[in-house]
């Protein structure tokens, strides 16, 4: 693929999960729309994402959220220059539906068309708040989400290094899990470290999920000593001061083995990706950490955190721009992995 043309908008689109999203983004910075439609509400009413559910929903949301998204931009659709989907990993027939939709206004259009691993799209997220990032490389990636947790060298576009990763639950799981046993409603996450916010983080230590000395991580250990705890606290202590120290447990632990992994391979640019990124508490100590040691620290807005379109338009953009487009026959996966 030749440089790209400027302005070169790339249509987004998401559907990995239990987001609707599509996202407009010009020359792989400007995000000029972000339209999400979340199911969280529906899926709350079983305590977790129903794939079947998740899939129909985004059959009957899908043109509305392109609509929106368009009049967001204020663009029509034939503006767009190119389109890029998440076509792995995620729910199987949740990302059908965007990858049916993206090939559809492809082939309709006659553009070129990129499918995007979700992880990519993540970590892509920083360069929309961070442009310059291009020019910083190589990066070091936390990337914390529902289903993964992954220390990744970002090298250059497209060069991954897998350098840690958890070796049973992700970083979002033990906190959806957590939730769930100090009786929040679902998404727990969020709930959890609402709840955090007024607790005590020392009143219980709960072990931190460290693997030694890899930069891997185990959420194990954490979750099943909250569980032990709740039967045995008998509901003395304050749930605040329980989801509090939980919750530090899980973020010294992926601080720690952020700055472990920034030491060992001599990196200065740390970011950070995926839904737990949203998180207040993360944040801070990344922050602080970075303060400390002279490192950069970049983290999205949280609405660039969590699932959305905008952040696979901007990993379209440099996969077009450092690589080719997909054949409208490319695939759809459940489970990949990036690096
Ligand atoms: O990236 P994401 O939106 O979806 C996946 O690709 O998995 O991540 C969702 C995860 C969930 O486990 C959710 O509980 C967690 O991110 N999450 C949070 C916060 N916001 C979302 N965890 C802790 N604190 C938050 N503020
Ligand atoms: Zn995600």
């Amino acid at each position: 693929m030749p440089d790209l043309p400027s302005p070169y908008p790339v249509l987004g689109i998401e559907t990995s999960c239990d987001e609707t999203s599509v996202g407009i983004v010009v020359d792989g910075a400007h995000i000029r729309a972000n339209a999400i439609a979340s199911q969280a509400d529906l899926h709350a009413l079983y305590g977790g994402v129903v794939p079947e559910v998740a899939s129909r929903l985004h059959v009957e949301r899908m043109l509305p959220v392109l609509h929106t998204a368009l009049e967001e931009a204020q663009l029509g659709i034939r503006d767009i220059k190119a389109i890029a989907t998440t076509n792995r990993p995620g729910l199987l027939g949740a990302l059908l539906v965007g990858v049916s939709a993206a090939k559809a206004l492809a082939y309709a259009l006659d553009i070129p068309i990129v499918g995007i691993h979700h992880l990519e799209g993540h970590l892509y997220s920083n360069f929309l708040v961070a442009p310059d990032l291009e020019s910083a490389f190589p990066l070091l990636m936390l990337i914390v989400s529902g289903g993964h947790t992954q220390i990744m060298l970002m090298e250059a576009h497209g060069r991954y290094r897998l350098l840690g990763r958890t070796r049973d639950d992700a970083a979002g799981e033990a906190f959806d899990k957590g939730a769930r046993l100090l009786g929040l409603p679902y998404p727990g996450g969020p709930n959890l470290s609402r709840l955090a916010e007024t607790g005590d983080p020392k009143r219980i230590h709960f072990p931190r999920a460290g693997m030694g000395d890899s930069l891997d991580f185990s959420f194990s250990g954490v979750k099943t000593s909250i569980r032990a705890f709740l039967e045995r606290d008998n509901g003395q202590t304050p749930l605040e001061d329980i989801a509090a120290s939980y919750e530090t447990a899980i973020v010294e632990a992926l601080v720690e083995k952020m700055l472990r992994a920034s030491r060992e391979y001599g990196v200065k640019t740390l970011c950070v990706a995926g839904g737990v990124a949203a998180n207040r508490l993360l944040q801070l100590r990344m922050r602080e950490m970075g303060e400390r040691e002279g490192l950069r620290v970049v983290i999205p807005d949280p609405i660039l955190c969590t699932d959305n379109a905008a952040m696979i338009a901007a990993a379209g953009y440099f996969r077009l721009k450092h690589g080719s487009p997909h054949s409208l026959d490319f695939d759809t996966y459940a489970t990949e992995r990036l690096a």
